[in-house]
């Protein structure tokens, strides 16, 4: 806690605590996709895999936790850079301005930030809380459990990822949202080699290898919703 309240007093602090938050994500991310992929190779995989975390209580909640920390402290962090910088900035170029040589994803890393955010909280009503009126289906995915040896029920999450992107609008919901999100991990990742001094590779090696690493990472998600609303799953789940 001494170290975070040191690093914030200063901007570089600050673009490192971003860079070291935004790592967190990063791992988090290409884990869930991984995790999530597991739907691919049936529902026992997918399930088994839900069951392991839900029952590790510790771990589930640590990483919880850990999760919402990173995320407080990339916002916090991002709003108070933004803000010096535009303390800092002399001149106003006014409206009509044509932008510096940014790139797309860098002139909208707030906004692409602020949707992923409201995707997030979409996300969890969706399938962590099981909100039913937000899966557009009528149905209550509380009620897709399946039965364990001991007799216990765990939830079903493969039929709820079936039943869940069968709906259009909702799969292309998560592929927008996704799309977004992988432009602003990318753009982040390229800010990130350069706030932690990362520059052996040239400037375009590393915005190349950020702009690959964030298509790999959409295609991976958008494979999930795209393959589903194409009949995947349905000889399963009918
Ligand atoms: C096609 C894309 C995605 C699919 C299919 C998917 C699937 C799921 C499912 C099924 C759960 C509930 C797991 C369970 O209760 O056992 C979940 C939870 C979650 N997802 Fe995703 N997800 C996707 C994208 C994302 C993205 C892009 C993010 C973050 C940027 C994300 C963040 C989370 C979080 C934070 C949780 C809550 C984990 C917890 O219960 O603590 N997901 N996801």
């Amino acid at each position: 806690m001494k170290v975070i309240t040191r690093l914030w007093r200063s901007s570089l602090g600050k673009k490192y605590l971003m860079a070291l938050s935004g790592i967190a994500l990063w791992v988090f991310v290409i884990g869930h996709l991984l995790g999530n992929l597991q739907v691919f190779l049936g529902p026992e995989k997918i399930n088994g895999y839900a069951h392991f975390l839900k029952s590790q209580a510790g771990l589930l909640w640590g990483s919880r936790l850990g999760l919402l920390a990173m995320v407080v402290l990339h916002v916090a962090s991002a709003i108070s850079l933004s803000r010096q910088n535009r303390a800092a900035r002399p001149i106003d170029y006014g409206a009509g301005a044509p932008p510096l040589a940014a790139s797309y994803a860098s002139r909208t890393m707030l906004m692409s930030g602020l949707i992923v955010a409201f995707f997030i909280v979409y996300h969890l009503l969706h399938y962590t809380l099981i909100v039913p009126a937000v899966n557009l289906q009528g149905v209550d995915f509380a009620t897709y459990q399946r039965k364990l040896a001991d007799n216990s029920e765990t939830p079903d999450v493969y039929r709820m990822m079936i039943v869940g992107f069968r709906h259009p609008a909702v799969a292309a919901s998560y592929v927008i949202a996704v799309g977004l999100l992988c432009l602003h991990l990318s753009h982040g990742l390229s800010s990130m080699f350069q706030s932690l001094g990362i520059t052996r590779f040239s400037r375009e090696g590393r915005d190349c290898f950020a702009r690959g690493v964030g298509l790999l990472l959409f295609l991976g998600y958008c494979s999930i919703p795209i393959s589903i609303l194409l009949g995947f799953g349905k000889e399963v789940v009918k």
